[in-house]
């Protein structure tokens, strides 16, 4: 527990700390690599519970978490339309739902995690911010469960939580809009305040490989957050989107 609040103290999102007493594993650090199919362009898999909804929600709502997040300028840089169907997958306690459901006045937001406790939270935020067009769904490791038709998949701090991450992604493809993109956002390498130790983190370059694989280009990436990378892939890329790399 001690190191749980210790995490909770650095802001960490997605820190090493070990769970709290009796849980199975809250941190970041990897276990053994599980088999993958492009095993030259992947890195093991952080596999691990947040289960315990109440103690990560001080971690991941922690106020001072909005200075270095900047929930709403990482939203706006995503360039969602109105009526877009976007979902936020690996959710946690739903720190993303209220920018985004405000993003989609005639859309939807779909919020996803595998963790039940989490999403028992979520339904209660949903609740209590008045959160009308957010459902939310519970998903397996290995699956999504989404059947609509998405528009925006919106990736943060999760991307190295999921197994497989090229099938995984290449399966996800098929539920994707013609104007569908993927936003992956994760800790850069290089000692912070916050995230986690630079063993437990995937180099931007890594995602953009395994994202090939599984099919995609990377259409836009966002300089715009301190720690963060943020990159957007698509199936194809918008002729008369901005180049990469612009912000
Ligand atoms: C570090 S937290 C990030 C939470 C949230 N995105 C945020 O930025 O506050 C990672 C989340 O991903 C979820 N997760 C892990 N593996 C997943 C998977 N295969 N599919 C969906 N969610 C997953 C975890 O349960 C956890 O809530």
């Amino acid at each position: 527990m001690r190191q749980l609040i210790a995490c909770a103290l650095l802001v960490s999102v997605a820190c090493s700390a070990p769970p709290a007493a009796g849980g199975r594993g809250h941190g970041d650090a990897p276990t053994a690599p599980e088999p993958q199919p492009h095993a030259h362009a992947q890195r093991p898999t952080a596999d691990h519970r947040f289960d315990d909804a109440e103690a990560w929600s001080k971690v991941f709502d922690d106020p001072k978490r909005d200075a270095w997040q900047r929930p709403a300028a990482l939203v706006a840089a995503l360039g969602i339309e109105p009526d877009e169907v976007v979902v936020d997958l690996g959710t946690g306690t739903g720190y993303f739902l209220e920018s985004l459901s405000r993003a989609v006045p005639q859309g939807r937001v779909i919020a996803v995690d595998v963790e039940p406790n989490l999403l028992a939270f979520v339904e209660r935020r949903v609740a209590r911010q008045k959160l009308t067009n957010v459902v939310w769904r519970l998903a397996e490791k290995d699956d999504p469960k989404l059947v609509e038709r998405l528009d925006l998949v919106l990736v943060v701090d999760t991307y190295h939580h999921i197994g497989e991450r090229s099938s995984y992604f290449k399966r996800l493809a098929k539920q994707l809009s013609p104007r569908g993109r993927v936003a992956i956002v994760d800790f850069r390498m290089g000692h912070f305040p916050v995230g986690p130790d630079d063993s437990h983190k995937l180099a931007p370059e890594v995602v953009e490989r395994e994202m090939k694989l599984g099919g995609y280009a990377l259409c836009k990436s966002w300089d715009g957050l301190p720690y963060q990378y943020v990159l957007i892939f698509a199936a194809r890329c918008p002729a008369t989107g901005a180049p990469k790399g612009a912000s």
